[in-house]
């Protein structure tokens, strides 16, 4: 498929486990495209680049933090990441270095070669933050949690407003 068939946005979100970032930015960019009312444009999805997860609901504080906000993501299951997934999307957006240089990876070891473009971070979209990682919450102390939903929030809202209206 070429990027933007059927003039839709296809937005995978991706980090380590997904239980935790990634899933909770599905969660938030799917909030704030439906209170965009903007939802008919949008493919969103979530995968990690491990498989130590697979098919488990996102971690009980992810589920939490987003709860809090009125954000039910307690539906999604976890996936590992797959070449396939570099034509069935057209970003592919990174939590933190590691996880987009291992995609780079992925997509070099099954031939993709419009990778660079499409791998992005998440907060290239929100340089305000002075960040250019969500650091892992799973590891981290108290407030990890929050630390990452004020950056996933961040950078979700200015993903959102740099793609334009379809
Ligand atoms: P995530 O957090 O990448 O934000 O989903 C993690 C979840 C689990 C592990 C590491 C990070 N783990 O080592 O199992």
């Amino acid at each position: 498929m070429e990027p933007g068939t059927n003039g839709l946005h296809r937005v995978l979100f991706v980090c380590l486990g997904n239980i935790c970032r990634s899933p909770m930015a599905e969660g938030m960019f799917t909030h704030l495209v439906e209170q965009a009312g903007r939802s008919e444009e949008f493919r969103i999805d979530s995968a990690g680049t491990s498989n130590w997860h697979v098919g488990t609901p996102p971690d009980p504080d992810a589920q939490r933090a987003m709860a809090e906000r009125g954000i039910d993501i307690s539906g999604q299951r976890c996936r590992q990441v797959r070449p396939e997934d570099f034509s069935d999307f057209d970003l592919l957006i990174a939590m933190d270095d590691s996880n987009r240089s291992i995609l780079l990876r992925v997509a070099e070891s099954s031939g993709v070669s419009d990778a660079k473009s499409k791998v992005r971070l998440l907060l290239e979209y929100a340089p305000q933050t002075g960040r250019t990682e969500v650091p892992d919450p799973w590891s981290g102390g108290s407030g990890a949690f929050e630390t990452a939903y004020r950056l996933i929030e961040a950078g979700c809202t200015g993903l959102l407003e740099s793609l334009p209206r379809r």
